[in-house]
């Protein structure tokens, strides 16, 4: 059976009708792989999933909210779209707007997003304004402009992003064929963990799953607000994407945390590095650094035995464990080349080449 994108196949929980044009790049449907290393560094009975995001169309978990938002844009009859950006709302609103035709206008902090991300945006061309401020500065703009003006805002602040994004944690769970027992992710502007659990819940009440899994969140330690029970003003990680000082969906997130008996902390950046280097190295997977966030706090908990304590099935299996990779790690390649070791340079002969090599 061809496949056609997460509108099409999770069109029962979607707000799509047959009036609706549906803007697709076949996004979704990415790989749930079994970690193996990562397992055997949780010391118990553990089983630990990466829902690996980076394979979506623009390389981010993006795609699958995008899709319903430009769509009902389209429905709506709208001619422009906008959204403020760390870089991967910008490179998916961008590519979508491009399929649909409309024009895109996109508001980043400057000088603070990937490289990969920005290229995309470039590419699919939207009109790109660096504004000279913060991911928090840059949303403030966006939301009084579409207040304003009759252009549509694209940030998870607007529903349908967090109606297309919840379709994740369907495929989770049509996966495993039950909800895992603990979820690990990074948060930002906090739209993807609210877009999970109404998920999660959605699927609960519709008797597709029996049990809810514990939502666990992690922010980076200089931009963790909700942490901290404050806005942070300025923010600060080398994981750029998740760099945000006052997250739209900070309650919401919140809600998640408490109704699900999880908790959000948070990750240094050393900590991120770290787990950025074994996805990649160990793994097999590569991701930008926000996405290594959930991995790195997957490692701290287990450190604290938090996953031993806070198991809630007494039925002998092992403990199902799914860590979100948001994002691809070819968004951001500069980060790579700064963490680990460039190539060696040697001679174009034959006798260097094979010494290198220990031949
Ligand atoms: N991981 C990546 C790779 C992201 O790009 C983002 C957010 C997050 C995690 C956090 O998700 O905001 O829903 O809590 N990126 C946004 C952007 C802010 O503009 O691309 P969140």
């Amino acid at each position: 059976m061809s496949y056609n994108g997460v509108i099409e196949r999770y069109r029962e929980y979607l707000p799509v009708t047959e009036n609706t044009p549906i803007v697709t790049l076949k996004e979704g449907n990415t790989p749930l792989i079994n970690a193996a290393h990562l397992s055997k560094l949780m010391g118990g009975d553990f089983q630990v999933y990466l829902k690996y995001e980076g394979l979506n169309p623009t390389g981010s978990f993006k795609d699958r909210g995008m899709t319903v938002a430009i769509s009902k844009a389209c429905e709506d009859k709208a001619t422009a779209v906008i959204c403020a950006s760390t870089g991967n709302t910008s490179a998916s609103a961008a590519a979508y707007a491009a399929k649909s035709n409309l024009k895109c206008i996109v508001l980043i902090p400057k000088g603070a997003i990937a490289l990969g991300k920005l290229s995309q945006a470039l590419a699919h061309g939207a009109l790109i304004l660096a504004v000279d401020g913060n991911f928090d500065a840059a949303l403030d703009l966006v939301r009084e402009i579409t207040q304003k003006y009759p252009v549509t805002l694209v940030n998870s602040l607007n529903p349908y992003r967090i109606e297309g994004q919840k379709t994740a944690s369907f495929e989770i769970c049509d996966c495993l064929g039950t909800a895992p027992d603990f979820q690990v992710m990074p948060v930002g502007n906090a739209g993807n963990i609210t877009a999970y659990w109404k998920g999660y819940k959605e699927y609960n009440a519709k008797g597709k799953i029996t049990k809810l899994p514990k939502m666990l969140g992690f922010q980076a330690e200089g931009a963790a607000p909700i942490v901290r029970g404050h806005p942070v003003k300025n923010p600060k990680t080398i994981a750029s994407a998740i760099c945000i000082g006052n997250p739209a969906s900070w309650k919401r997130a919140e809600q998640a945390r408490d109704e699900s008996g999880g908790l959000i902390d948070m990750v240094s950046d050393a900590e991120i590095l770290q787990a950025y280097k074994l996805l990649a190295a160990k793994e097999g997977i590569f991701v930008e650094p926000a996405s290594a966030a959930s991995v790195a706090g997957l490692l701290k908990l287990a450190k604290n035995n938090y996953f031993i304590k806070h198991q809630t099935s007494n039925i002998k299996q092992p403990i199902r464990i799914v860590c979100i990779l948001t994002g691809h790690g070819l968004k951001d390649p500069d980060r790579a080349i700064k963490t680990i070791k460039p190539p060696k340079v040697v001679k174009a002969n034959m006798k260097a080449v094979l010494k290198e090599i220990g031949y």
